[in-house]
């Protein structure tokens, strides 16, 4: 089944209202041949939706394993939804080393998400893998459900990139069982590379190099041109 390749802006608890509304209105259009996202913080879902550029998609970066209900500072997939949130990241690492987030409390999530009609977008790394994929599969969640981000922890905001052979072999072993899913690439994606992972992956996870507009636009620029 083709599918588009997916970028996903990450701007993790970065911007304000007056620069992420900076930012929208200075980044380009998305072309009809990617799927592009941005995912600002939770305060920023309602302003950013307002002005989102033309084809692009509203994302999150996380969300909670419960339902609506009394769970103080939780938000929940349905209300991730009402803003018209359509991706939602989870399990990224940061989440696992800083707020002790287990694999189980990611399958949680997900199956909120997919109860919420928000595509989730798993993201993994060697060490548990398997563990987050194989409590996925055990939930009764398929390829189709979800998409998943290979993102190796040392090359998340480092400025180096995972080696490409690395990454092929590494996709190559979640492709036998996850053959739907859009398997995308994370970890220093920039305009000079993303040529290189588009040809390994079908899409990228992009943190610092989405902070500015015309970096963002570089790469899509970057991204089209590969896709093409
Ligand atoms: P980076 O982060 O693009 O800054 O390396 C990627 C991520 O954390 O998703």
């Amino acid at each position: 089944m083709y599918q588009k390749p997916l970028l996903i802006a990450n701007w993790k608890s970065q911007k304000t209202a007056e620069s992420a509304l900076a930012w929208v209105r200075a980044v380009s259009p998305a072309p009809a041949g990617l799927d592009v996202v941005i995912a600002p913080g939770f305060t920023l879902l309602s302003e950013v939706k307002a002005h989102l550029p033309e084809g692009w998609q509203l994302g999150a970066q996380d969300a909670s394993a419960f339902p609506l209900g009394a769970y103080t500072g939780a938000v929940a997939a349905d209300q991730l939804k009402d803003v018209g949130v359509r991706y939602c990241i989870v399990g990224h690492s940061e989440r696992r080393r800083l707020f002790h987030e287990t694999s189980q409390e990611v399958v949680n999530k997900v199956e909120q998400l997919l109860s919420a009609h928000v595509r989730p977008v798993v993201c993994v790394d060697q060490p548990y893998f398997k563990e987050q994929l194989g409590l996925l599969g055990g939930a009764g969640i398929t390829s189709a459900d979800i998409d998943i981000a290979y993102e190796p922890l040392a090359a998340i905001g480092t400025g180096n990139t995972a080696d490409p052979t690395a990454v092929t072999q590494f996709l190559e072993q979640m492709r036998t069982e996850w053959q739907e899913s859009r398997v995308l690439y994370g970890g220093s994606v920039n305009a000079d590379n993303i040529g290189e992972f588009l040809l390994i992956s079908q899409g990228a996870l992009i943190a610092t190099a989405s902070l500015e507009a015309e970096s963002m636009n570089a790469i899509i620029a970057q991204a089209i041109h590969s896709a093409q």
